[in-house]
């Protein structure tokens, strides 16, 4: 499917919404709650929300009590994400007959399931303005609906392909970029819900995206992560002959720019162009997120995953030849639909033998409309607990393990910010992406250090500054 551009003409439109919004807004600044869930795709989405509400004169805050507008961006991939969103919803209630004005928006991928926005609709009347992924473009004009006829709006039209380009970002702090660099998914995983409410890959323009790191180049910011659900199909929906492994490299001759990642991987796609691209590249981080999601070729059948085990572990032994530092990072689901625990042990072995250094682990989620939600179950939940918490106990010491083996070594570590759970030391990763504490001044934030590891953990390194003379 050829992708829709949104014209530059549409674009303006939308800017004048803005500015209408912004002429109307009060002198004190009201303030706006925006909440994230689910992947990085999401976040960068918040981030251009989030752009444009600042133009139209918001302030942001960290409590929804503060807020004059609350918007919360949904994850549909798993049942939690979206029991949260309705448990925040329905809490709203009683500050919005509190605060009559204050305007309550949801948006993103829950929202763009029609059961999903039918039940806000019945139930949840104090939802002002409900709007989808594909209608994130219009979003000025939605919220200036909302303002001026003072109507509840649900905009989740299912309108495939649209790119959208020309809007400011309010991007998180320095030093790194998130930059997508496609949009939806072709691969039916029998378990997902993300192609029904994202639709159809579609890549941006490749010169649309230097444009972009070389501004976030010329802000600062030292490292950029490229986005897509599937990144490795860049450019198959072009005609201009772009794919992945070029667009690295053009990305990587951008000045200023010291690091480059990007996520998520199929291994169905992982070609031995990029795999030569990502050993070359100075600039790519040694990080590979490949989500392998069972180790049983039965269930990867049936999550029509389109690779066997022995493909996989090929592909890993291949990786692993070409960049022996590599760090590796997988998905998986436990429990899916007709998983024995035979299956379940075959996953187990691919743990052990491929060492990732983290897992991200994930008990099946039942999603409507998807093929596997109709598929036969032959495990009672409780095993199915059982076996994520084997796994993870299975995982936690292997991760420990490869933590160990930094001990010792030096590592340059790019410092994002002050640590969470101790204001005195600043948080930072390896170019493997492990993260690294360390005792240093707030001064070095954005910077690349020298950082000796002296402690390790099954999730992070601790380690000294050293102070380069
Ligand atoms: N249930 C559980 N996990 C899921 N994922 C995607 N869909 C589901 C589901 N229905 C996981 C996959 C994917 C990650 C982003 O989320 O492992 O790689
Ligand atoms: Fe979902 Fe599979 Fe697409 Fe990933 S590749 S977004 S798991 S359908």
């Amino acid at each position: 499917m050829e992708s829709k551009r949104i014209s530059a003409a549409e674009m303006a439109v939308q800017k004048e919404y803005i500015q209408k919004i912004a002429e109307k807004m009060p002198k004190s600044r009201p303030l706006a709650f925006v909440e994230t869930y689910g992947c990085q795709q999401n976040v960068s989405d918040s981030e251009k929300i989030k752009g444009m509400l600042s133009q139209m004169g918001y302030g942001f805050c960290e409590r929804t009590e503060d807020a004059d507008l609350v918007l919360y961006n949904t994850c549909a991939v798993r049942e939690n994400a979206e029991l949260r969103v309705f448990g925040n919803i329905g809490a709203l209630k009683h500050q919005k007959r509190r605060k009559p004005e204050l305007k309550i928006i949801l948006c993103g991928c829950m929202m763009q399931q029609e059961h999903i926005a039918k039940a806000i609709r019945q139930k949840y009347p104090h939802v002002d303005l409900v709007f989808g992924t594909h209608a994130l473009y219009r979003f000025p004009e939605l919220l200036y609906q909302v303002m001026e006829e003072d109507a509840r709006i649900f905009d989740v039209k299912n309108e495939d392909g649209s790119i959208f380009e020309e809007i400011d970002y309010h991007r998180d702090p320095k030093p790194l970029a998130k930059i997508p660099i496609m949009y939806g998914c072709n691969n039916f995983c029998t378990y997902c819900i993300v192609p029904y409410v994202r639709g159809r890959e579609r890549s941006r323009d490749a010169e649309d995206i230097l444009r972009e790191v070389q501004e976030v180049a010329d802000l600062g910011y030292r490292e950029v992560m490229l986005l897509g659900q599937n990144v490795n199909s860049y450019g198959n929906d072009r005609k201009d002959g772009m794919d992945f492994a070029t667009l690295l490299q053009k990305v990587c001759k951008v000045d200023g720019i010291e690091r480059v990642r990007f996520m998520t991987s199929h291994p169905k796609d992982l070609s031995d162009a990029l795999i030569d691209v990502m050993a070359e590249e100075e600039k790519i981080c040694k990080q590979l997120h490949l989500p392998v999601q069972s180790g049983s070729n039965r269930i990867l059948g049936l999550m029509n995953r389109k690779y066997t085990k022995e493909d996989y572990l090929h592909l890993v032994s291949k990786v692993k030849a070409k960049m022996p530092e590599i760090v590796l990072t997988t998905d998986i689901i436990v429990g899916f639909p007709g998983e024995t625990d035979a299956d379940f042990e075959e996953t187990l072995q691919i743990l052990k033998e491929v060492e990732y250094d983290t897992i991200f682990s994930f008990i099946y989620s039942k999603r409507v409309g998807t093929p596997a939600a109709e598929m036969p179950d032959v495990m009672d939940e409780e095993q199915k607990h059982r076996n994520f918490d084997r796994m993870l106990s299975v995982q936690n010491e292997i991760s420990k393990r490869k933590n160990d083996a930094y001990v010792g070594t030096v590592q340059t570590v790019l410092a994002e910010g002050v640590s969470k759970n101790n204001p005195d030391t600043l948080t930072g990763r390896t170019e493997g992406g492990k993260v690294v504490n360390f005792a240093a001044p707030d001064s070095l934030i954005g910077e690349f250090v020298k950082v000796k590891i002296t402690k390790s953990q099954t999730w992070s390194l601790f380690g000294e500054w050293i102070k380069e003379r």
